[in-house]
């Protein structure tokens, strides 16, 4: 295998596995962890929200760096170009796109509040921003999904 190849592998399969671990994140945490909160009383929801979401958005950081260099990469040896590459992967980083400045939009603006009111420990003042992060995760949930479907599905019909 040539040099290029190796890469080509090696970005590829980097893509699949942080997309993977970015979308089953989310859906860890909206489908799974969300509803199962619902049966502890304040403030446990939101203390176990400030430690689990500082860990999983590391992993998030990692995946919006990730995806866009691999995804290129994927193009660049898979499809001869970005340019030359089918709808589908123009579709995949047109909406990963969107996703990542949602992501980054979430981590700088509502989870940053919601830390700073945690640590403080004014539970009310960290409700809202808690609530903008849940609805923020849920756009961003159903975009991965999306996303992922097209990525894997595409080469049939981009
Ligand atoms: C941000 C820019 C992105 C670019 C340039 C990109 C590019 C690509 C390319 C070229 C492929 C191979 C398609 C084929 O050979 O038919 C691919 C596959 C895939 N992409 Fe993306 N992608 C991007 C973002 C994303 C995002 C945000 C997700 C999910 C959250 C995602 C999930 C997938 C999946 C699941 C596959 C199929 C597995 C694989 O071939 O690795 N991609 N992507």
């Amino acid at each position: 295998m040539t040099a290029h190849g190796a890469l080509h592998v090696v970005a590829s399969a980097l893509h699949a596995l942080t997309a993977i671990v970015w979308v089953g994140g989310m859906f860890f945490a909206y489908m799974i962890a969300r509803p199962s909160l619902g049966a502890f009383d304040p403030p446990g929801p939101a203390k176990f929200w400030r430690r689990a979401l500082a860990r999983f958005f590391a992993w998030v950081w990692a995946a919006v760096v990730v995806l866009p260099v691999s995804g290129f990469i994927h193009a660049v040896y898979g499809h001869g170009g970005f340019g030359a590459a089918g709808l589908h992967v123009h579709m995949m980083a047109g909406i990963g796109a969107v996703m990542i400045a949602l992501f980054v939009y979430l981590y700088f603006v509502p989870f940053k509040a919601f830390t700073r009111a945690v640590d403080a420990e004014t539970w009310d003042a960290a409700r809202a921003p808690l609530a903008t992060i849940r609805h923020l995760v849920a756009v961003n949930l159903v975009l991965g999904l999306v996303t992922s479907a097209i990525g894997a599905s595409g080469r049939y019909w981009g």
